[in-house]
Parts: C-alpha cells; structure tokens; sequence
C-alpha cells in the first residue's frame, strides 16, 4: 500500500494547518497516512557555524522520515507573507542533508490561514520553489478564512470541500508506489 506523510509547516499546538493537513489526508481512499507535528522536531536555528558542531538529531531524524514515505500532504502556514520561522529552519537542515529534500516524490501543496487570503503568498513561493528541491507538486489547494471555512474537523463550505476531494483524488492517482 502507498504511504503518505502528512504535516504543516507550523509549530503551533492548535495549527489550523496541520487541521486542514489532517482532513486531507483522511480524505485518501486507498494510501496508508501518518500525520506528523513539527513540535517534535525542535532544533537549533540553521547557521553554518551550528552545522559544523554537527547536525542536530531531530534533523536527521525529520530527514530519515522522508524516505519512508512515497509522497507528502504539506499545508504551510503564513506568516508575514512567508514561511514560518520553523519550517524554514527544518526545511534549511533537511536540505544540508539531501538537496532534493521531496525526494521527487508527489506532494499535495496546502496553505490555509484565517484570512480571506488563506496564506496564498506562501502557497506561491513554495509552489515557485519546491520543484527544485524534488517536489512533484500534483496539485495546490488553499483555504481561505479558516475559521468560517473549516468546523469539527471538516470543510464545511460545500464548493470547497468539493474542490478539495477532487484535489485529493488526483494527487493519490499520483503517488508512485
Ligand atoms: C507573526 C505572524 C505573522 C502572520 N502573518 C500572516 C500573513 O502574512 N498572512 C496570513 O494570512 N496570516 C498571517 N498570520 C496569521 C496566521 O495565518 C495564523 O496565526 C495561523 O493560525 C497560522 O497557521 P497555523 O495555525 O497552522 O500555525 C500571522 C501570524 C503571526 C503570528
């Protein structure tokens, strides 16, 4: 069976990211699926001095997971336009370890945010930039106003949820086993 690794690229306990990560995933018919929080991936902010003291064991250890895995569901969370902080940071370690960081596996590309925006700036950089660190980005998907958009677990705005399914559905016809 195919194994997807689900996450947000977000540290925060109650991350509407990993929420809507969570959702999509659980939306897979046919793909065994881990969720993973980045909180258990803490490690020193990247600098070259900090790598020559040697890489930090979550570091390898986020980037070990990588490999178990034959595609990624990633909903990235924004934060002034960006990444945040922490996936930068792993993002930066994981790609001292291994360039092609997605491994030229399928990646399901997500951003949600409370905004009416729902974090598309980040969405637009990783989309730009992925590919050239391994990503087959199948699709992209964000979701806008959060809080009105998403309750119990769920999308609860019936065009939305639509377009999510069908994302969902074309992203697992391309996973490579
Ligand atoms: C420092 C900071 C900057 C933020 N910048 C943005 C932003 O540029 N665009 C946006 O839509 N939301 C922004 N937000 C709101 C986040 O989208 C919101 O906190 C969201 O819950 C983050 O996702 P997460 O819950 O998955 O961590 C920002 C929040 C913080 C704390």
């Amino acid at each position: 069976m195919k194994k997807i690794l689900a996450f947000a690229g977000s540290t925060s306990s109650t991350s509407i990211n990993k929420q809507l990560a969570t959702f999509a995933a659980e939306n897979l018919k046919n793909t065994y699926f881990d969720v993973i929080d980045l909180r258990d991936f803490s490690m020193p902010v990247y600098s070259s001095d900090e790598e020559q003291n040697g890489f930090p064991e979550n570091a390898i250890k986020f980037n070990a997971l990588l490999n178990n895995y034959d595609g990624f569901i990633l909903s990235l969370a924004e934060h002034n336009g960006s990444y945040t902080a922490a996936f930068k940071n792993i993002f930066d370690w994981s790609s001292r370890l291994e360039v092609n960081v997605f491994r030229e596996k399928a990646l399901l590309l997500m951003a949600t945010s409370p905004g009416a925006m729902g974090g598309r700036f980040v969405l637009a950089a990783a989309e730009q930039r992925f590919p050239r660190q391994g990503a087959k980005t199948i699709t992209t998907f964000s979701l806008p106003s959060f809080y009105d958009n998403f309750k119990e677990g769920k999308i609860v705005n019936d065009d939305l949820l639509s377009t999510l399914k069908t994302k969902v559905v074309e992203f697992e016809n391309n996973v490579n086993q």
